[in-house]
């Protein structure tokens, strides 16, 4: 079954603990932290993470859209997450290897993220040693924009990647997804949707989770 984490970024910040209730058949909880430098929008940081961590026990996947994200590793994962990743554009690959060394020490799981301009072979030096990568099908920064149908034949050298040398590590994809793009997704071979707009903007958000979990099945 496919892994459904639902976006914080299009739910009510003012009713955040109603719409994470909304979201109880969702397997984890996607959380959106951008800095107004590595993307063009501000979102939410770590208070707004450990204030989340104390209503619910939901998987907390947090994607870090940060400048230099080693600066912050150990906050968030003190705050609760229980996965944060970085992408590979936010820093050199010295800052890269620190903030998954800081993730190693503070026992939260490891993922990277690629930007659409970002090619497959750029997570050959890190695949072995993580546990997501997660592909962006839109550019970074806002909930709502259309899927990058281009990134699929990416997403599809990502999974042959995994499947050769780490077969356990998850492939999570980002931006876009809803009813007729999750199919093409999972198809890729992407075993984890982000999905804001899709489950927030929908009037049955149970049924809309339950349908990503689903899609794929035979
Ligand atoms: C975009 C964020 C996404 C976004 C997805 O920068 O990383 O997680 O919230 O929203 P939808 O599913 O609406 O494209
Ligand atoms: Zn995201």
């Amino acid at each position: 079954m496919i892994k459904v984490a639902p976006s914080l970024l299009s739910a009510d910040f003012a009713n955040l603990q109603k719409d994470i209730e909304r979201a109880q058949a969702a397997d984890w909880l996607h959380v959106d932290v951008m800095d107004g430098m590595f993307v063009s929008n501000i979102s939410i940081g770590v208070p707004v993470v450990k204030s989340v961590r104390k209503i619910t026990d939901k998987f907390l996947d947090v994607h870090l859209m940060i400048e230099k994200p080693s600066r912050y590793i150990e906050a968030f994962a003190n705050a609760g997450a229980d996965l944060i990743s970085i992408h590979l554009e936010a820093d050199m690959p010295p800052g890269i290897q620190d903030a998954l060394r800081i993730m190693d020490e503070k026992k939260v799981k490891k993922g990277i993220v690629l930007r659409p301009i970002t090619s497959a072979e750029a997570v050959l030096p890190y695949i072995k040693d993580i546990d997501l990568i997660l592909v962006m099908t839109v550019e970074p920064g806002f909930g709502g924009q259309a899927f990058m149908k281009d990134q699929l034949p990416k997403i599809k050298q990502i999974r042959k990647y995994i499947d050769e040398f780490n077969p356990n590590c998850h492939l999570e994809v980002d931006g876009g997804v809803d009813a007729n793009t999750a199919p093409l997704v999972v198809e890729a071979g992407a075993d984890v949707l982000v999905a804001g707009n899709a489950v927030y903007g929908s009037d049955d958000v149970e049924k809309a989770i339950e349908f990503f979990k689903n899609v794929g099945q035979k």
